[in-house]
């Protein structure tokens, strides 16, 4: 086709010439094209205008080749593989934008994260969201099976959640009805008559060596030794007054008072298997001994944990709990420690015979209460702990900050070490917003890194439910979002909210 010159004249204005206008046919209006989130692209050098950071020379780069794997060893939380989508929906992983979800167990049995055992520890700054996040863990693991216990709430906070689910919370305190035995024998008990010797060695194994943790801790957190000659006398009155010895075929169920009067009038059998000379060096002996355990059963504590239980827990509820508010609103803290030790022991026994597959969230909320009662506290702490890969149970700790362990002796001493130790027995650390006093203490105990230390006081301080998630080897920085009914529940701000002012 020959191409027009420039200056010719097209028909239509040459018919235009003559006063006729040839009919036009619309152009089409052009269809939008894709909105695009960067419409120009700009250049590396940027744009060459005023203001428009345009730079004449490109800065070296430093280029680096490794794989992925070495990457976060340089760049810590640049944002990896969140872990798999199974279980609870806690929120949001901040740097990879995507859902978190927590799987405890889910993680112990995937041998692709460095998780051993399904324990979880919660620290934060009081107020920061460390209930709450515990809360919302238990309401959203119940859709997959799993049931709460909740042993020992000091605030009552447990008791909204607990009645949402339609079960009516258990209190016990002075002045109050409710009585636990902390020496239950539990489900083990059940059925004794019809057990082999092997079994019944074997469940009585385990129900004296509980009951003598308990007795050890419950004397010890009293600063009264506990050597070994205690041990064996604890140990030949526990099987004494069961029935044991004699091989009884049910087990006599037995109480604090009942090993303190054994202890009070000892029998002639008693004396002479424990190597005292006489009945009155027993009882100078066991002087200590005997009135430590007299003391739980006076003042504060009375009528407590002195009788029989008279809590029937429900095994099928989804949650359980046990407030111990009314005996903390006494002032007595360490009331409140011994009742948390009994408590523990107690659920620990009621755990003892689960059947598999029955999975538990076991949530010991401000823990600190308990262990800075001394060195045993902690070992009891320490021994749930070390028996959760067992069975099966998630064992959650909350604490104010990683040193609150520590308070249960001199830096240094036995149970400041069982209490450091005992930070290494959850593989599942979350970390809450701290003041920055708390940072350099974070540091040394959990070897965090500078970058971990500031996010922990530093973006987690700035909204509640943020936390640095230590799960294994892998940090996430995560963000727990609740649903407006989970934070009606989880309200606990009642007291210093102005009377007038409705929850959130
Ligand atoms: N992710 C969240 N989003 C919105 N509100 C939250 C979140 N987490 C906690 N809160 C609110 O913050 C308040 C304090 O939370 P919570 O009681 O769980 O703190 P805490 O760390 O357990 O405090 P304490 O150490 O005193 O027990 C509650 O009213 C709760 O509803
Ligand atoms: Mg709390």
């Amino acid at each position: 086709m020959r191409r027009r010159p420039d200056s010719a004249r097209s028909v239509d204005t040459l018919l235009a010439d003559f006063g006729t206008d040839l009919p036009r046919q619309p152009a089409p209006t052009p269809e939008p094209g894709p909105e695009r989130l960067f419409p120009r692209v700009v250049k590396p050098g940027g744009v060459r205008r005023a203001g428009h950071g345009w730079a004449p020379t490109m800065p070296p780069l430093a280029g680096y080749s490794m794989t992925s794997e070495q990457t976060p060893v340089l760049w810590p939380l640049i944002a990896g593989d969140d872990p798999p989508p199974t279980g609870a929906p806690m929120g949001f992983n901040t740097l990879s934008g995507g859902s978190f979800y927590c799987d405890p167990l889910g993680w112990v049995n995937d041998d692709t994260i460095q998780v051993t055992n399904p324990n979880v520890f919660v620290f934060g700054k009081p107020g920061r969201g460390k209930s709450a996040l515990v809360k919302a863990l238990m309401l959203r693991m119940i859709r997959f099976g799993y049931r709460s216990l909740v042993l020992g709430d000091v605030k009552d906070e447990y008791e909204d959640i607990s009645r949402a689910l339609g079960v009516t919370p258990y209190q016990i305190g002075p002045g109050m009805p409710g009585r636990i035995n902390p020496l239950d024998h539990g489900p083990l008990a059940q059925d004794w008559q019809t057990l082999d010797r092997a079994e019944t060695a074997r469940r009585g194994a385990v129900l004296f060596n509980r009951w003598h943790a308990l007795i050890r801790g419950l004397v010890g957190s009293q600063a009264v030794p506990f050597t070994p000659t205690e041990s064996r006398v604890v140990n030949r009155v526990l099987r004494d007054l069961t029935g044991w010895t004699t091989g009884q075929t049910v087990l006599s169920e037995i109480t604090i008072p009942t090993v303190w009067a054994a202890l009070n009038t000892p029998t002639e059998n008693l004396v002479s298997e424990c190597r005292y000379d006489s009945r009155r060096d027993f009882l100078d002996s066991t002087r200590g001994l005997r009135d430590a355990l007299g003391s739980l059963c006076e003042g504060e504590l009375e009528g407590l944990f002195d009788t029989k239980s008279t809590f029937e827990p429900n095994w099928r509820a989804p949650i359980q709990t046990l407030s111990l508010s009314a005996l903390h609103a006494s002032g007595n803290e360490a009331a409140v420690g011994i009742a948390l030790m009994c408590l523990n022991s107690w659920g620990q026994g009621m755990r003892e015979m689960a059947t598999p597959g029955d999975q538990r969230i076991v949530l010991r909320d401000e823990a600190w209460m308990q262990t800075r009662l001394g060195v045993e506290a902690v070992k009891t702490l320490d021994s749930n702990l070390r028996l959760s890969r067992n069975d099966g149970d998630i064992q959650v700790v909350t604490y104010h900050k990683p040193s609150d362990p520590l308070s249960a002796g001199d830096q240094g001493s036995q149970a400041a070490q069982i209490a450091k130790d005992l930070l290494h027995l959850a593989d599942i650390r979350i970390l809450m917003g701290q003041d920055h006093e708390v940072a350099a203490e974070l540091g040394h105990l959990l070897g965090l890194t500078p970058m971990h230390r500031d996010i922990v006081t530093g973006w987690a301080m700035q909204d509640k439910g943020r936390a640095l998630w230590m799960v294994g080897d892998r940090r996430y920085k995560v963000q727990t979002i609740l649903t407006p009914l989970e934070r009606r529940l989880t309200y606990t701000n009642d007291a210093i909210a102005t009377p007038a002012a409705d929850p959130p």
